[in-house]
C-alpha cells in the first residue's frame, strides 16, 4: 500500500479507536479506551448523551438494551440506573474470530471519566466527541459538553494536551457547538452519498468531513474533491484490510476504526 498522504495534515493518517478498541472490548467501557491507547491509537471517539439526571454518558443508542444488562431510554434514566447495570457482559455473546475478554461488571462511562483518562494519558491524544439526540432539550447536550471540556481547560488547542474535536450527522448540533466552542475542530457526519453535504460541500465553518467509507468505495473521487476545497477526510467505520487500503490510497487524514492495532500496523507499514 502506498500512503498518498493528505496534502493538508502532511503527516501519516490518524488512528482513531471508534468506542475505544471495540471490536475486542466492550465498547465505550474504560477497558476499551485503554486498550486503545495501548495499541498505539492516535485518538479515541465516543458518543455522548445525557441521562435524565443531565449527566453525559458515553452510550451510542437510544436504548441501554443492547450493551447493558438493563432495559429502556438513556435520557430517561439516571446515573445512578446506569451505575446499576453492567456494561461488559454483552460482548460474551459476540465472540466471534477472537477471544472477549472476560468484562462482567464494566460500569457506564461518563464523559467526565473519559476526558480525565485522555488527559492523564502518558502522550498526547486526540478526542473525537460525537453529540447524539440533538434536538432533544433544545442545546443541552452541546451545552453541557462544552461546560465539561471548559472545566479540563480544552476550549482551545494548546500543545502538549488533547486535541478536541467535536462532530455530529446533525447540522444543526454542529452549528450550536461552532457557537459554544469556536475554536475547536468540528466534524459534519455524512451517511450516505445523497446527503446535501456530499452534493453541496461543507459549510465554510466546518474544515472536516466524515464519511461512512461506503461513500468512498462508490465515490472514490470524493477525497480529493474535499481536499481540493481545503476539507480533511476522517473516515468511518474503517475496520477491513480493503477498506484501510482503500483509505490509504486515497489518502485520508484519518481512519476511525474498532480495531486500532490492525489499523495502526497498517499506517505504519505504508
Ligand atoms: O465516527 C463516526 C461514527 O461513529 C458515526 O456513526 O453510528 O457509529 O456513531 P456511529
Ligand atoms: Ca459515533
Amino acid at each position: 500500500v502506498r500512503t498518498v498522504g493528505s496534502p493538508l495534515g502532511g503527516g501519516p493518517p490518524k488512528v482513531i479507536a471508534h468506542r475505544g478498541s471495540s471490536h475486542i472490548e466492550p465498547e465505550h467501557t474504560l477497558g476499551a479506551y485503554l486498550r486503545a491507547i495501548d495499541e498505539g491509537a492516535d485518538g479515541v471517539e465516543c458518543d455522548v448523551r445525557l441521562t435524565a439526571d443531565r449527566h453525559l454518558v458515553c452510550v451510542h443508542d437510544r436504548r441501554v438494551n443492547r450493551t447493558s444488562t438493563g432495559r429502556g431510554v438513556v435520557s430517561a434514566l439516571e446515573l445512578a440506573d446506569l451505575e446499576g447495570l453492567d456494561w461488559g457482559s454483552w460482548k460474551l455473546a459476540h465472540a466471534d474470530d477472537h477471544e472477549v475478554p472476560d468484562r462482567f461488571n464494566a460500569n457506564i462511562l461518563t464523559l467526565r471519566q473519559l476526558i480525565r483518562t485522555i488527559v492523564e494519558a502518558d502522550r498526547k491524544l486526540d478526542l473525537v466527541i460525537e453529540t447524539k439526540h440533538p434536538t432533544r432539550w433544545a442545546g443541552e447536550v452541546e451545552r453541557r459538553l462544552v461546560g465539561l471540556l471548559a472545566e479540563f481547560d480544552l476550549l482551545r488547542p494548546t500543545s502538549g494536551r488533547p486535541t478536541v474535536r467535536l462532530m455530529s450527522f446533525s447540522s444543526l448540533a454542529v452549528q450550536r457547538m461552532a457557537k459554544l466552542a469556536p475554536h475547536l475542530q468540528r466534524v459534519q457526519l455524512i451517511e450516505v452519498g445523497t446527503s446535501p453535504f456530499f452534493r453541496d460541500g461543507l459549510p465554510a465553518n466546518v474544515a472536516i468531513c466524515g464519511p461512512r467509507v461506503g461513500i468512498l468505495r462508490r465515490n472514490p473521487e470524493f477525497v480529493a474533491r474535499q481536499h481540493h476545497h481545503g476539507h480533511q477526510v476522517h473516515v468511518w467505520t474503517v475496520d477491513t484490510e480493503e477498506d484501510i487500503e482503500l483509505c490509504l490510497r486515497l489518502g485520508v487524514d484519518a481512519l476511525i476504526t474498532n480495531r486500532p492495532a490492525l489499523v495502526r500496523a497498517a499506517v505504519d507499514a505504508a
